[in-house]
Parts: structure tokens; sequence; C-alpha cells
């Protein structure tokens, strides 16, 4: 879909649709007032009404949406609501969508333009590689129409909100694929596409590199499957380096996660395909910031493997020695998340980085703590879990901070070897937080647990539809900027 920035005088009697949002208690338009019948229109967040101006209003068909109470009005509302316009413009099959750009003081025009771009892109996605007939609509077109003086800010917004979109849609299309399909490979694959395209430095170390330079994380969970590991490395902006902060991104990159040894039940084990979303947002992130050409030093890496159960597995019992010399005593192999991570995580302190920030589906006891609303994050710096905490209020990623107290790092230290990863029950989550914390040294980190908010099965808002939903992407790109702002 094409998204652009018009003048109001484009607006012709042909155009399909054009969309205008309302809030509750606003008046309507002076055109449209007499053609909505007293009490058939509220504002009411969400809803819509369609109506047929005739030559009241140079389109065919003008849609309603109500944007809710004038309070309650935020970006994260509008582009919702923007979801809920694109997706009904769809139904109607119409090719090209006109919305007409609000004037919300609170948000301003910028803002305005860049949900609007991103909640109909995001609301629009679908992943239908594998329908053999591919029977639903497209939209072609998206107009944003501003008035003169806003046109250029609205453009810079719609440019933003697109770019963002296309990060979040590339995280959800990795994370949608098959396990079958996308194998630890496929990543670095992406990842070197990434690289070339946007002139980043990138890095793959495959199974042979990995056992002769010590990931003994990533072997260990990797040997069990015929799709062996990657441990892969990306930088962009390394001219930035010194003059810029150094940021590394860390993704959980399990393509497949069926426990292990330790192997996990029939039910719901489909949904493991998605055990590498941390590893897609950092993917889609990357690509954002490539397109945005931010002026920092961002490193994206990847601990990707296959879970498997084989004869070559690792095993319960078994004791790893990873790359930062720490030894593990593996209690289950289906904790085999922050395995990995812990080789990825030590090897992000040799760019001595003002951040560590890394994504995982880590745990089953997120979505126990926090349901699917918001993504769990630990941290060792008040400073950088406020820039997390603030980049989802602002994104509508939402995350909320648990502790990392001593005693939940006595809680994983192991008889025979430095650390356990397995502790039972009693908080998974921030146990699991815990381990991490001891491949990071003192370096400002936050671990982002994206288990409960990486996919959806109940479409909580419009423009995240059932399947991988790409969280993280918006967030960490919304952080990056302000970071570099
Ligand atoms: N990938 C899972 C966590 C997960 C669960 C992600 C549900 C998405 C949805 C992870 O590798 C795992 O299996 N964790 C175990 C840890 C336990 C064995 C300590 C869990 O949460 O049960
Ligand atoms: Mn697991
Ligand atoms: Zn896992």
């Amino acid at each position: 879909m094409r998204i652009a920035v018009i003048g109001g005088e484009a607006l012709q009697s042909a155009t399909p649709l054009l969309v205008l949002f309302n809030a509750d208690g606003q008046q309507l338009p002076d055109s449209i007032r007499e053609l909505v019948e007293d009490g058939d229109w509220s504002g009411g967040y969400r809803k819509t009404l369609l109506i047929y101006p005739r030559t009241a209003l140079p389109a065919r068909r003008v849609l309603l949406v109500g944007l809710g109470k004038l309070e309650q009005i935020s970006a994260d509302r509008l582009r919702e609501a923007a979801a809920v316009a694109a997706q009904q413009a769809r139904d109607l099959k119409v090719e090209r969508l006109s919305v007409a750009l609000p004037s919300l003081s609170e948000i301003g025009v910028g803002l305005s333009a860049q949900a609007i771009a991103e909640g109909a892109a995001l609301g629009l996605y679908r992943f239908d590689t594998y329908k053999s007939s591919a029977e639903n609509h497209a939209i072609d077109a998206l107009e944003i129409i501003a008035s003169g003086e806003a046109s250029d800010e609205a453009t810079k917004g719609a440019n933003l909100g697109e770019i963002i979109a296309r990060g979040a849609a590339f995280a959800r299309d990795l994370a949608n694929q098959p396990g079958n399909v996308l194998v630890p490979a496929g990543l670095a694959e992406a990842a070197e596409q990434i690289g070339s395209r946007f002139g980043m430095d990138v890095l793959v170390l495959g199974m042979d590199e990995l056992v002769a330079q010590g990931f003994g994380g990533i072997v260990g969970v990797g040997k069990g499957s015929a799709n062996p590991p990657r441990f892969i490395v990306m930088e962009h902006g390394s001219q930035h380096k010194g003059s810029a902060p150094t940021i590394c991104l860390v993704g959980k990159g399990i393509t497949f996660d069926t426990g292990g040894i330790s192997i996990k039940p029939a039910d719901s084990m489909e949904l493991m395909k998605m055990d590498m979303g941390g590893a897609a947002a950092v993917l889609g992130t990357m690509q954002a910031v490539g397109e945005l050409q931010l002026p920092l030093h961002v490193v994206g890496l990847i601990a990707s493997a296959e879970n498997m159960p084989s004869s070559t597995s690792y095993k319960p019992g078994d004791i790893l020695k990873t790359l930062s010399g720490k030894t593990i005593e593996v209690i289950n192999t289906d904790a085999e998340g922050r395995i990995v991570l812990a080789d990825a995580l030590f090897y992000a302190q040799r760019y001595q980085p003002a951040g560590i920030i890394n994504l995982a589906t880590l745990t089953g006891a997120i979505t126990v703590a926090l349901g699917s609303h918001a993504t769990g994050i630990m941290s060792n710096n008040d400073e950088l879990a406020q820039r997390v905490l603030e980049a989802g209020e602002a994104t509508g990623e939402r995350a909320w901070r648990l502790p990392l107290w001593e005693p939940y790092r006595e809680m994983v230290k192991s008889d025979i070897a430095d650390i356990k990863n397995s502790t039972g029950r009693l908080g998974g989550a921030i146990t699991a937080g815990a381990f991490l914390h001891n491949f990071v040294g003192e370096y400002p980190w936050v671990h982002m647990d994206i288990a409960g908010t990486a996919w959806t099965d109940a479409k909580p808002r419009a423009y995240t539809p059932k399947g991988a939903t790409g969280v993280g992407v918006r967030l960490l790109v919304q952080l990056l900027r302000d970071w570099a702002a």
C-alpha cells in the first residue's frame, strides 16, 4: 500500500472512501451534520458509521470513526481507529482510502500522521503466504489529507509511521513462518539481506565456529537438531562509534522449541514456532534503524537454534561452559532460551555498550503474571529501564518492571556448577531474568520477556491481527529515536 499526504483539493466526487475521525461530544462537520440522524452517532471509541454524502462532500462514501472521549484521546487511540477504518475499507473493497488528518492539539500533526500510517498498515497486515487462493481484497493507497501548512510535518510523520510499520510487519512475517521453513540459517539470511540493503556489517557464525570460539550455550542447545545453530551480529552506524552511544539489541532466536529431552506437552506446541519473536523484533528494528539512518551505533545480536530431542541433544544434568567461562547446570532442557542468551549477552560486552536490551519469549511464567497486555522487564539500571517503560507508554507496547533482588539471584545458583537453568515454578519469570543478569557484567541492561506479548489469538486491538504481533519493534524504534534526539 502506498502512503501519501495530499491537500484537501485532491478530493473528488470519485474518491471512493473518505474517513473522518470524530470524538465523543465533538460536533460533526457542517457538511455532514444534516446527513446523520440525531442519536445515530456518538463518536464512541472504535465505533463507525458509513454514510453516502451524495453531493454534500466530494467523496462517494464517508466513514465516521469514533475516537471516544476527548480527554482520553491518545496517539494509540488514533492508531487503533486508523486500523478500524482501514479494515472496514478493505471489507468495502475500495482501492483507495482517504483519511482527513484530525486536528488534535494534544497529539500534533506529525504524530497524528504517524499514528494513522502505522495503524492502517498494521491493521491491514495479514500473513497469507500459504493460502493457495488469496481471495482477500488489498488496498492500493492510503492518502492522508492535510492542509497546506501542515503538509510537511504530516509527510514526515507518515513516512516515519510507514517505516516503523514495515519493521513490525517484517518481524511478524518472520515469527509467523512455520518451523520447517524458518530455521536458524533463515534468520541469518534475513540479517544478511537487511545488512546488504542498508550497508550494515553482518557476521554469521555457524556450528564449527561456535564450537571453536567457545559458544557452549548456543552449541549445547543447538546440537540436537539437524538444523544447526547460528550466531548473528549486525552493526548499524559503525561510523558513529565513539561519538554516539552504542546500543546492543539481543534476540532469542529459537526457531522451534519442542522443549528438547524435557519435551513439552503436545497441546499448543505448534505455537513454539514463534520462539524466535525476540530475534524477529531485533531484525525488524534493525531494518527500521537502517531506513531511518539513525545517528547511533546499534548492534543487533541473535542467538539462534532449534531445540529438539534426539540422540545428540543436550540432557538434564549436563553442564555447559558458556562463552563467558561460567558454567550452567542443565536442570531442564526446555529452559533453553536463557542458555543461548548467556553467550549473546556476554558477547555484547565487547562493545562496551551504553545499553544492552534483550528480547526473548522466555517464560510461560510472565504470561501468568502479566497476561498479554504488557511485556515484563527486568533490569540492573533504573535509567535504561525508564527509557524502555517510557517508549512502551508512548507506543502502546506497554512494559512493566519486575524486581531482580538478591534473593532471586541466589535462587539460580547451582550446587555443582556456577548457575542452574531452572529453579521450579516460583517466581519463574524473575529467576530467568536473574539467570541472564550473570552475563551482562556491569553494563546497563534490560531484559524484556515478550512471551505473553509476541503472539495473539484474541485480536485485542485492530492493529494487532491474530498471530505474531511484532512486539518490540515499535518500542525499540521509539527508544532509539529518543536516544538519538
Ligand atoms: N519458549 C518457552 C517460553 C514460552 C512459553 C514462550 C509460552 C511463549 C509462550 C521457554 O523456552 C520455556 O519453555 N520456558 C519454560 C521454562 C521452565 C522450563 C523453567 C517455561 O516457561 O515453562
Ligand atoms: Mn523452552
Ligand atoms: Zn523457548
